[in-house]
């Protein structure tokens, strides 16, 4: 199959490439798409590497499939362009999943629903995913009627920016607390390698 990965470069789209590659995926060819500012960039898949496409380009060239990871607005605008090229979309942003047009599917729960014309397939929240899998045979079997759910989400969840902040917020933490910790070494004699004033654990390794 031919198949494109819209959201190439993000922490979604590079986790989709690899569970391809580990599950060995048939792909007789394969497209990466990012933004503008991503177009050419080099992308490693199977120790190939592929250069970043423009999305109408990849539209042109009538992927079978299209897995879409590229925030609301990009599936909003993009995948029934790719679907009116015959391509079907599984679309993993929020775009379509209260579409009533648009099936919403957890493959372990209702992919049985699905038929060949249905281009745009959506699917839930992460959080909401393994939660159906999880509460499935329950229902089956007593009828679950409401769920009452708190979920407490990862920087990650953000993409690739989040983690990006969490990273130079943890470096900049690393080098003010060297920083300190020469200075005071410099001005009184340290019998403890951490600071042990409001410290419960002075040795904290
Ligand atoms: N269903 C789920 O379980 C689940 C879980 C997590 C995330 N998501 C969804 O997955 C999507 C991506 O999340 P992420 O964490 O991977 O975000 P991310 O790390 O920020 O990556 C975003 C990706 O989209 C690309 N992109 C941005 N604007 C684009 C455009 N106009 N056209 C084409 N590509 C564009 C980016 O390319 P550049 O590198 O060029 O910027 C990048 O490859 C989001 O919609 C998020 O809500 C779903």
């Amino acid at each position: 199959m031919k198949i494109a990965v819209v959201g190439a470069t993000g922490l979604v789209g590079t986790k989709m490439l690899e569970i391809l590659a580990e599950r060995n995926f048939r792909i007789e060819e394969l497209f990466l798409v990012a933004s503008e500012r991503s177009v050419g960039k080099e992308v490693l898949f199977k120790g190939h590497s592929y250069k970043v496409m423009r999305i109408q380009d990849v539209i042109n060239e009538k992927p079978a499939i299209a897995l879409f990871s590229a925030g609301g607005s990009t599936s909003l605008e993009w995948a029934p362009q790719f679907a009116k090229a015959g391509t079907t979309v599984i679309d993993n942003s929020s775009a379509w999943r209260m579409d009533n047009d648009k099936p919403l599917i957890v493959p372990e729960l209702n992919a049985d629903v699905l038929t060949g014309n249905d281009k745009i397939i959506a699917n839930p929240n992460c959080s909401t995913i393994q939660m159906v899998v999880a509460l499935n045979p329950l229902h089956k079997k007593y009828k679950i009627k409401r769920i009452v759910v708190s979920t407490y989400q990862s920087v990650t969840g953000t993409g690739k920016k989040g983690v990006d902040q969490l990273n130079g917020e943890r470096r900049l933490r690393e080098e003010k607390r060297e920083k300190e910790e020469k200075r005071e070494m410099t001005e009184y004699p340290m019998a403890y390698k951490y600071q042990i004033d409001i410290n419960l654990m002075s040795e904290n390794e």
